[in-house]
């Protein structure tokens, strides 16, 4: 594991180099050697390729075993400074990047929305900036408006990971989805994975569409219509479906240019990606069963009758999850509402990897600190 103090990679705006070795390396060779994340800044799934996001769940693979240490620390980050930006609460994501960040030996920093400048009507950029000026090397933002993790790394000369953008995407999530999938599968290429719920407002089920195609599975999302548009299947063709969500929801659409560019690009690929009319559907001969949450906070109408309903039409129970394959695994990306998405007695179940996938989300996240602040994949 390397410290990051001989011959470490430094890192400027959007392109790792490593200062010994770059000016005698063509950008190839630099590439098959040392395989740099090039990307500073961990924005989204979308604008990821196949071969960075499997170099991603390569280092990811390479933290595994410290986790399992009774001394769970390692000096790869000492010196450096994580802080993390969370505008909108969470358990997981918080909590993970900053044991990630500690368990690598950097000082990491929360900053509480309600406890900040923030709260005295100081404006997002303005935070940002102030916090950049004490020269971080990376800011996790997790915010409401999709688009703002894209707005900071435009202005901010740390690295920005996005912990969750509104509507728009959850990168590490969906990360941790996929270490999850292939520690179980060892594979993700020609799997069956069905999502199933609030996929409209799901920054998760975007994050993983995007993941989990471009690694070769079939997704197939399922839930009311009012929360699975039949159109969602254009997602992946780069048309404006993902605007749609926050422009419905009066908040910014600011979105990364490059991740248009990519998604656009890869029109000519079809997706797979099929979105089914009952839930049935998308769980039958599924070898991944993906339930999300039902998210209240952001929902500004009625898109069911009733929680009951709703249970009992697209609820995962039993009998619907004996339609998919007989080793199929549960994920869900918490938090879980027990009893609405899913059942108790399979949420507790041997199928069930729900807590997994809270393990690998430490993992994960030590490898994009890592990654984000100038460490490369070949390396960790
Ligand atoms: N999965 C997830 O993002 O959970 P938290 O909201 O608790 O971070």
């Amino acid at each position: 594991m390397p410290a990051s103090s001989s011959g470490s990679p430094r890192v400027s705006k959007g392109v790792t180099f490593n200062v010994r070795i770059t000016p005698l390396l063509t950008r190839g060779l630099l590439q098959r050697m040392e395989k740099p994340f090039r990307r500073r800044d961990l924005l989204g799934i979308r604008s990821l390729s196949a071969a960075e996001i499997n170099g991603i769940l390569d280092t990811a693979d390479n933290f595994l075993e410290i986790n399992s240490r009774e001394i769970k620390k390692v000096p790869t980050l000492r010196g450096k400074t994580v802080i993390n930006l969370f505008f909108e609460n969470s358990t997981r994501t918080r909590t993970s990047f900053e044991l990630a960040a500690k368990r690598l030996s950097a000082d990491a920093v929360n900053i509480s929305i309600s406890s900040s400048s923030v709260s005295k009507g100081e404006t997002l950029l303005d935070t940002a900036l102030n916090l950049d000026a004490m020269q971080p090397d990376c800011i996790v933002v997790r915010h409401s408006s999709a688009g703002v993790p894209h707005q900071l790394a435009k202005v901010s000369k740390a690295a920005i990971v996005n912990a969750g953008d509104g509507a728009n995407e959850h990168p590490t999530q969906a990360l941790l989805d996929a270490m999850t999938i292939r520690e179980h599968k060892k594979k993700i290429k020609g799997l069956n994975v069905a999502i199933v719920g609030d996929i409209i407002h799901s920054r998760v089920a975007r994050s993983n569409i995007h993941l989990l195609t471009k690694l070769g599975a079939r997704v197939k999302v399922a839930g009311p219509g009012t929360l699975v548009p039949k159109d969602f299947e254009h997602l992946i063709d780069g048309n404006s479906d993902m605007r749609k969500p926050a422009r419905e929801q009066g908040r910014s659409t600011q979105l990364d240019d490059n991740a248009l560019a990519d998604a656009r690009a890869s029109a000519t690929n079809r997706p797979q990606l099929e979105v089914c009319a009952h839930v049935e559907d998308a769980i039958r001969d599924a070898d991944v069963v993906m339930i999300l949450r039902i998210q209240r906070e952001r929902q500004d109408s009625a898109y069911f009758p009733t929680l009951r309903e709703y249970s009992i039409h697209y609820g995962l129970t039993n009998d619907r999850l004996n339609l998919a394959k007989k080793d199929a695994i549960v994920l869900h990306p918490g938090p879980m509402n027990r009893g609405i998405e899913i059942a108790s007695d399979v949420a507790d179940s041997s199928r069930s990897l729900i807590l997994d996938q809270v393990k690998y989300g430490v993992t994960v996240r030590m490898a994009v600190l890592y990654l984000a602040t100038g460490g490369s994949m070949g390396n960790a």
